[in-house]
């Protein structure tokens, strides 16, 4: 070697700083697999049996749930209702809202108020919320509504767009802003609430096609996760439920299967884990494709998001230029 060269390092003496590095690394990766299996274990499988979820009825008599009309938020309805809290129920008909007020006073024996409001404004109707929710002490908030595009879209494709924007805007994000605004006041003088955000697995990771519906979940589940952290020692829960596909309306899947419950299902996997896990995908087969979604690389996650919504575009531009034709 040229006496000026500096020296260098051998390889082979880094070895013993790249073993313990890739042992730190491989530690860390176990732990946090066998510690999301042991949660899972708990949420899904211990939970319910040995009674390990909070009791939501020593919350409050009172349980709000937006969109409660149908789908998951009609379930959180039905199944709050089952564990002895009184009903509030907030969505756009009220026709549709009477309906469910009447089924589930008369199945489980307990008080409703309905309140018809449509989410997709802003301003004046939080004020009426407010006034309507004056004196009743709500243990449970669910903040559930929410909307999606009717098939995956290009951002610049959005018909009638300016509308459609500001209504998912105000839907899945201004709803559970000011809803939460509106009751943790009362939460933090009792000292206890519990708040479930229903957010979506489209949160999770950028939903191309999808993209404002999933910036909105996203929105939904960061709210929730920095709440957690601020409120943890002030009793009150916050719970990010982030679902795959659940056969609902809005999901246009009429039949349930292996990967997608129904609504009555999902919710009673998910409230099991109210208490034990701050973010859930709310159902194993749900957490199971979250830990996948989780594990793979982003560009993967992209690539297969882009076909598959590429896809689902086609088959409903089809199904649009055939109902065109008729
Ligand atoms: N289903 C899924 O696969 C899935 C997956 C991930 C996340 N999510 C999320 O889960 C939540 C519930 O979805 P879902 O599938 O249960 O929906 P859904 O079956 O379509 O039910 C929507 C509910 O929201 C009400 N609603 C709709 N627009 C409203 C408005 N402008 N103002 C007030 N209420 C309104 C509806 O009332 P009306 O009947 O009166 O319209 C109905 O009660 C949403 O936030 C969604 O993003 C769903």
């Amino acid at each position: 070697m040229p006496k000026n060269m500096p020296e260098t390092v051998p390889f082979g003496a880094l070895n013993p700083v790249f073993a313990s590095l890739g042992a730190v690394v491989a530690f860390y990766a176990t732990f946090r697999l066998v510690s999301s299996v042991f949660r899972g274990f708990k949420a899904f499988f211990l939970a319910s049996p040995l009674g390990l979820c909070a009791n939501v009825k020593s919350y409050g008599d009172w349980a709000a749930v937006t969109g409660a009309t149908d789908g998951i938020g009609k379930a959180y309805a039905e199944q709050l209702a089952a564990k002895g809290l009184n009903i509030i129920l907030l969505s756009r008909s009220p026709d549709k809202l009477k309906d469910v007020a009447s089924e589930i006073e008369s199945k489980y024996k307990v008080q409703t108020k309905i309140i018809a409001v449509d989410f997709s404004k802003s301003g004046e109707i939080y004020e009426m919320i407010s006034k309507e929710l004056e004196g009743l002490s709500v243990g449970v908030l669910v903040n559930n509504v929410g909307m999606s595009y009717s098939y995956p879209m290009y951002f610049h494709e959005l018909p009638d767009s300016k509308k459609l924007l500001t209504d998912m805007v105000n839907l899945n994000c201004l709803s559970a802003t000011m809803m939460t605004a509106i009751v943790l006041p009362g939460m933090l003088e009792r000292k206890k609430g519990i708040v479930v955000n229903v957010s979506s697995a489209s949160g999770m990771n950028p939903s191309p096609l999808l993209t404002v519906y999933s910036a909105t979940k996203a929105y939904m589940d960061f709210f929730t996760r920095a709440l957690q952290t601020e409120y943890a020692s002030k009793g009150i829960i916050f719970q990010s439920v982030l679902p795959f596909f659940v056969s609902t309306k809005l999901s246009k899947i009429r039949r349930a299967s292996l990967t997608v419950p129904t609504p009555t299902g999902y919710v009673r996997s998910a409230l099991a884990t109210l208490g034990i896990e701050d973010r859930t995908n709310g159902c194993l087969i749900h957490s199971i494709q979250g830990w996948v979604a989780n594990a793979a690389p982003e560009w993967l996650i992209n690539k297969v998001q882009m076909s598959m919504h590429l896809g689902i575009r086609k088959s409903a531009l089809k199904r649009l230029g055939q109902k065109k034709a008729e």
